[in-house]
């Protein structure tokens, strides 16, 4: 809705100082830019900012919060995001960069929005193995949070064109760098599990990965749930009692709203969004559900939103929030 055409630009060996730093420019002030990796093209955000990150889910319309993939330029970046593991170190070490994602579990102080990573203890680390992305990640000088850049429920794009076609006009700057040359996401590897998982195939593969670290399970071929991890109601749950679609208050609980409202006596208030904006409202829900858990409250009640957009993610998270535990 940015612009009404797709603002592509190839990147040259003779502009692309310039275009770099255009673009991280863009990337810092919260914008949105698609630029290409090995795998696939990104959808690419300051992973810091909130409103940023929401940006990113309103452009795809995904229908939840799914966890996104945070990039960084370096290895020496992830252990100030990440609880970064000896077996870790080795996998960074022989696939970064490369198409490897690891799940790891978040430092309590990583600077990360809590909505790139959906409300999860844990987040999906990557170095992409590509030059214009490596040097975007530089000139920006924070972490990029980038889901495949098509709009949810199509498949990836590995052609700036199908980016534009896509996302079109929600993209501030599409960085043009030919075809993609995997084609295919990055694996998706767990490390908080006792035997690592694979939780989506990629880029590497599962015996290149047990070359390296031994044993690795393939999630399919488990119980365990695969890779919607939004799927589960106690990734979201506060400790606090919590309630959605409130239109009174009971003694003692803090009040998440939305827009303008006529309740009273509540003891404390966080307000998603006062004008009723939905992506404003995505980027301030993880973090204002942690702010009001706190024991001095008997428990959350919360408005719902209303249904459509960004609002039926915003609303699914409230249910999962509020479900029987
Ligand atoms: O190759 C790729 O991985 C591309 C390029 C742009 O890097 N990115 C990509 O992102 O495919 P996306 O958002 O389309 O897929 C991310 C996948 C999702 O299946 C998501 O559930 C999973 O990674 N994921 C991200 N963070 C996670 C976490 N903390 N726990 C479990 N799964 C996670
Ligand atoms: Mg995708």
């Amino acid at each position: 809705m940015l612009h009404a055409e797709p603002n592509i630009h190839s990147v040259t060996a003779s502009n692309y100082d310039s275009i770099i730093a255009g673009a991280a420019a863009l990337i810092t002030r919260g914008r949105l830019v698609s630029f290409p990796t090995e795998t696939v093209y990104g959808l690419g955000a300051n992973a810091t900012k909130d409103a940023a990150v929401a940006a990113v889910f309103d452009a795809k319309q995904r229908p939840e919060f799914n966890p996104l993939i945070i990039h960084i330029g370096d290895a020496a970046a992830a252990p100030d995001l990440v609880e970064f593991s000896d077996i870790a170190a080795r996998l960074a070490d022989r696939f970064w960069p490369g198409a490897l994602s690891l799940i790891l579990p978040r430092r309590a102080d990583c600077p990360v929005s809590l909505l790139a990573g959906a409300g999860l203890d844990t987040l999906a680390l990557r170095v992409p193995d590509h030059d214009i992305a490596r040097a975007l990640l530089t000139a920006s000088g924070c972490p990029i949070a980038a889901p495949s850049a098509n709009r949810s429920g199509e498949v990836s794009p590995t052609r700036a064109r199908h980016v534009a076609d896509s996302l079109g006009g929600k993209v501030d700057l599409i960085l043009d760098g030919g075809p993609c040359r995997l084609g295919v996401e990055s694996t998706v590897l767990d490390l908080t599990r006792k035997i690592p998982a694979i939780l989506r195939p990629g880029g590497v593969a599962r015996e290149e990965l047990e070359h390296a670290i031994g044993p690795v399970e393939d999630s399919l071929q488990t119980s365990f749930q695969p890779s919607s991890p939004g799927m589960l109601a106690s990734h979201y749950a506060p400790r606090l009692p919590f309630r959605t679609g409130a239109t009174e208050i009971h003694e003692g609980e803090a009040l998440l709203s939305f827009g303008p409202h006529a309740m009273t006596g509540f003891s404390e208030e966080r307000n998603l969004s006062l004008h009723g904006d939905l992506t404003e409202a995505a980027a301030n829900l993880f973090a204002m559900m942690r702010a009001l858990d706190r024991s001095e409250f008997t428990g959350i009640a919360a408005m719902a939103v209303p249904e459509e957009g960004l609002g039926r993610a915003i609303n699914d998270r409230l249910k999962r929030a509020a479900a029987p535990r």
